[in-house]
């Protein structure tokens, strides 16, 4: 059964495609209105931030990507679509799993982590911000019916699946698209009229009060302390020689908590 949306131009559900992102990426170019969702079953051009790709078995992830039309966001502000995307599906998947509220942390500036491994990940892609034509994609790939003996090796011991959250109980995707789509509504209508849910962006943060190597683009980490994170401009507040200052999303490749005994 199908949610009646209010927000929703297009919905459309794929079993294959490249990548979700690039389907709504067209759909913006060929005129459809926001906020329009293409979910997918397969990708087989599934993309990662930093140029990575991103891969999940048919069947055992729910990926999709949500279309935006933000004129009535200020650029300054666009990081907030993929911050609501990500806390959409974070509660949506607690419900799912039954668990309690921010059992789903976030790891900065957009990974959704279930003890300490991740479960989802967003894409945030944009074309012609600060113009008069600014389309924004966000795409959202979460481990769901994924069991750990099928994890890929290299990422078994830092991922995980709704399933594995599930204690091995199933899960049932219409539910979890179904939860999704009606708390993203309602935090896109929020937005709109300029609400933004500061406190629980905050409070799932996995990084605040942590030691955090940010790795940069040229490969340089900088090992810091993360204090905050800056509800009015995305950014990661970290303390390093006694100074704090701002880290935005797009200065760094990779973010990863350092172990309990790394001290700045
Ligand atoms: C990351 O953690 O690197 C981001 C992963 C984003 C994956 C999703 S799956 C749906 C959408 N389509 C894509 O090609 N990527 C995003």
């Amino acid at each position: 059964m199908e949610v009646t949306t209010t927000v929703l131009s297009r919905r459309e559900h794929f079993a294959r495609v490249g990548s979700t992102n690039d389907v709504v990426r067209d759909w913006l170019a060929s005129g459809t209105p926001e906020v329009c969702l293409a979910v997918a079953d397969e990708q087989t051009a599934g993309r990662g931030r930093d140029g990575r790709t991103w891969l999940a078995p048919p069947g055992a992830a729910l990926l999709l990507s949500l279309g935006f039309r933000p004129t009535w966001l200020a650029p300054d502000f666009v990081w907030r679509l993929p911050a609501v995307v990500s806390l959409a599906m974070a509660r949506a998947a607690e419900e799912v799993i039954g668990a309690a509220a921010q059992t789903v942390r976030l790891k900065w500036p957009n990974d959704l982590m279930i003890d300490g491994r991740k479960v989802a990940g967003v894409l945030g892609e944009s074309v012609g911000l600060g113009t008069d034509d600014p389309r924004v994609i966000v795409g959202i790939g979460i481990n769901v019916n994924w069991p750990r003996d099928d994890f890929p090796a290299d990422l078994a011991d830092t991922m995980t699946s709704l399933l594995e959250a599930a204690g091995g109980r199933r899960i049932d995707f219409e539910g979890l698209l179904d939860g999704f789509i009606a708390t993203v509504e309602g935090a896109i209508d929020g937005l709109r009229s300029g609400d933004f849910d500061a406190g629980d962006w905050k409070a799932r943060q996995l990084t605040t009060d942590r030691v955090v190597e940010l790795h940069g683009p040229a490969g340089a980490v900088d090992l810091v302390h993360a204090v905050d994170v800056d509800a009015q401009t995305g950014a990661l507040v970290v303390r390093a020689d006694g100074r704090e200052r701002s880290v935005f999303s797009g200065e760094i490749r990779h973010l990863r908590v350092a172990p309990p005994e790394r001290a700045v």
